[in-house]
């Protein structure tokens, strides 16, 4: 009995340390998106005439690899931004490479 409980704690606390780790990545993203350039995505992104991220990746419109193309190269209107992604201080701090950093701003951009 005992050891059926540790186990299932065990099991527990495998869950828990899984969703922090997902929570810890969104939150670098909102880091992200609302710090980069100073004033994050959100000045340009969160005007009706600019593209909508979070409405362009639910639609399909916006995929995984032109969202890492255009933040690696930029677009027209739309600066190159892998550079302040990756001096973001919670991209440094968390010690991310590049794909892990734009992973996360793509799952905070996703969940908004
Ligand atoms: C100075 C304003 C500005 C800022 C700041 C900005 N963007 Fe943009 N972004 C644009 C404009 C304008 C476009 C449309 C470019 C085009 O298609 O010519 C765009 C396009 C994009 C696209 C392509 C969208 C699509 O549906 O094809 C992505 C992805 C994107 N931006 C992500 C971001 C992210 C992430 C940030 C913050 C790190 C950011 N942008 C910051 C202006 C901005």
């Amino acid at each position: 009995m005992k050891k059926t409980l540790g186990t299932l704690a065990g099991a527990a606390l495998i869950a828990l340390s899984g969703a922090a780790f997902a929570d810890e990545s969104t939150d670098i993203g909102k880091k992200i998106y609302d710090r980069a350039f100073g004033r994050g995505c959100g000045t340009c992104h969160d005007i009706s005439s600019n593209p909508q991220l979070t409405a362009n990746i639910k639609a399909g419109t916006l995929t995984r690899a032109a969202f890492e193309d255009t933040l690696k190269n930029g677009r027209g209107g739309m600066p190159k931004a892998i550079d302040e992604i990756m001096k973001n201080a919670a991209v440094t701090k968390a010690g991310y490479g590049e794909d892990q950093a734009v992973d996360a701003l793509w799952k905070y951009i996703s969940s908004k």
